[in-house]
């Protein structure tokens, strides 16, 4: 029983270093995105809509952004599936989106970049685990 309980604790802690080593190497590939976006406190609308909150949000959801109609009528939710397959070829996923973006293949980048930016709520704050 005492070797079950420390088995679970060091699996849990290490999950949880892997997490956040997956959101910190996620902040980094999130300098291709920041061109476009922002995310987190104080974040705003460029190019790109901003990305608070966006486990869970529609797709064209944020109110002040000009979307493309292909992304407000593409009826995603955006999770951690959705993400990766429109991050993978946004044009394949959303045909006439206006994101001109080439997209990448490489999953670890894609999962490490949703670690990072699914982190933050609605306000921009990140998220207490
Ligand atoms: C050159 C500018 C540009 C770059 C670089 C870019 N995006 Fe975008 N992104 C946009 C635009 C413009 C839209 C709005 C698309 C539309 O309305 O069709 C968008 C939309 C999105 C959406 C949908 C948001 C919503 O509210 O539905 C997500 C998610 C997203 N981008 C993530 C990313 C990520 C992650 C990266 C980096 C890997 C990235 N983008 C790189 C310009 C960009």
């Amino acid at each position: 029983m005492r070797v079950l309980i420390v088995g679970a604790v060091m699996l849990a802690t290490s999950a949880g270093a892997a997490f956040a080593q997956n959101a910190a190497d996620g902040e980094k590939d999130f300098a291709v995105c920041r061109a476009c976006h922002q995310v987190g406190d104080s974040a705003e609308n460029m190019l790109g809509p901003q990305l608070n909150g966006l486990d869970g949000r529609k797709a064209g959801g944020v109110a002040d952004y000009p979307y493309s109609e292909a992304m407000k009528n593409s009826g995603i939710t955006w999770n951690a599936a959705t993400f990766k397959q429109y991050i993978h070829d946004p044009q394949a996923m959303v045909k006439g989106t206006k994101m001109p973006f080439a997209g990448i293949k490489d999953d670890t980048k894609v999962a490490d970049l949703w670690a990072y930016i699914s982190q933050f709520d609605d306000d921009g704050a990140i998220k207490k685990k």
